[in-house]
């Protein structure tokens, strides 16, 4: 069986992209959750043959369903050849995350993106056992994209197994290879944070990046200081042609 990471470096492969649509749609009165749904399944339409995987947020389960609109998609993605990522940011006790974990697994999700401040024992650790078990993906945040990310991932802290000062971020990326992890999130806002993330992971833990295009980020920046993968949502979804969006950005990364 292939490792997250593996299956994602074929999609990326035979989809010839490197791009994971972020199928963000905004605020829609809950009684319009079926436009919702058609909304987002007509991006798919148009935009799959651009992408090698896509990323779901809390905003489209919450009006579909993880078990109704969610999973229905989730069908779609992956009958397109593509992976499904959920960005849930896993964040509580192990006990919570492991369950947390095992529906969105059982929705079909081929992978979780989880907050690693929560620590290792009874936090991360049965949400990786879970993952294992059912061959699934983590993914773990390590510098986000928006311009508070500094106050957390930014911070300057005594390293507790060195005693040594080091960067939240940098110690956030170390430990992603401790854990095997199957990617590890910089924003592309930071694109000196990338270059500085894969000197510590190199090709051990794929680079996701988010912050394209509304939050300022470049995709061809991002890629060039190290990025695998980049992950974007308005840029397409709001875009008035998203095929068009979607071809553009990939045209902008090919070949780097
Ligand atoms: P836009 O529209 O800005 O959407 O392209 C970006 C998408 O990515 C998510 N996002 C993040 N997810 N770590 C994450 O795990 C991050 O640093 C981060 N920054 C943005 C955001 O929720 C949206 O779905």
């Amino acid at each position: 069986m292939l490792s997250f990471k593996a299956k994602m470096q074929e999609a990326a492969r035979s989809k010839g992209s490197r791009i994971v649509l972020a199928l963000d749609l905004p605020y829609e009165a809950y009684q319009n959750r079926d436009r919702i749904l058609v909304k987002a399944q007509n991006i798919l339409k148009m935009v799959h043959p651009y992408i090698c995987a896509v990323k779901i947020n809390h905003h489209l389960v919450l009006p579909l369903g993880a078990f109704d609109g969610v999973q229905q998609l989730v069908e779609h993605i992956r009958g397109q050849g593509l992976l499904a990522i959920m960005d849930a940011k896993v964040n509580d006790i192990g006990a919570t995350n492991q369950t947390i974990a095992q529906y969105y697994f059982a929705a079909g999700f081929d992978a979780l993106i989880a907050n690693p401040f929560i620590g290792w024992e009874e936090g991360l650790r049965p949400l990786f056992e879970v993952a294992k078990r059912l061959d699934r993906g983590i993914i773990l945040l390590c510098y986000m994209s928006h311009k508070g990310a500094y106050e957390g991932y930014g911070q300057t802290i005594i390293d507790p197994e060195t005693g040594e000062k080091t960067l939240q971020y940098l110690s956030f990326a170390k430990k992603a290879v401790k854990y095997c992890a199957d990617g590890i999130v910089v924003g592309a806002t930071q694109p000196q944070k990338i270059r500085e993330v894969k000197q510590v992971v190199k090709e051990e833990v794929p680079i996701y990046s988010p912050g394209i295009g509304a939050q300022g980020g470049a995709a061809e920046e991002a890629v060039k200081a190290g990025a695998n993968y980049i992950i974007v949502g308005r840029e397409i979804t709001m875009a008035l042609d998203p095929a068009k969006a979607a071809g553009w950005l990939l045209d902008s990364i090919k070949g780097i």
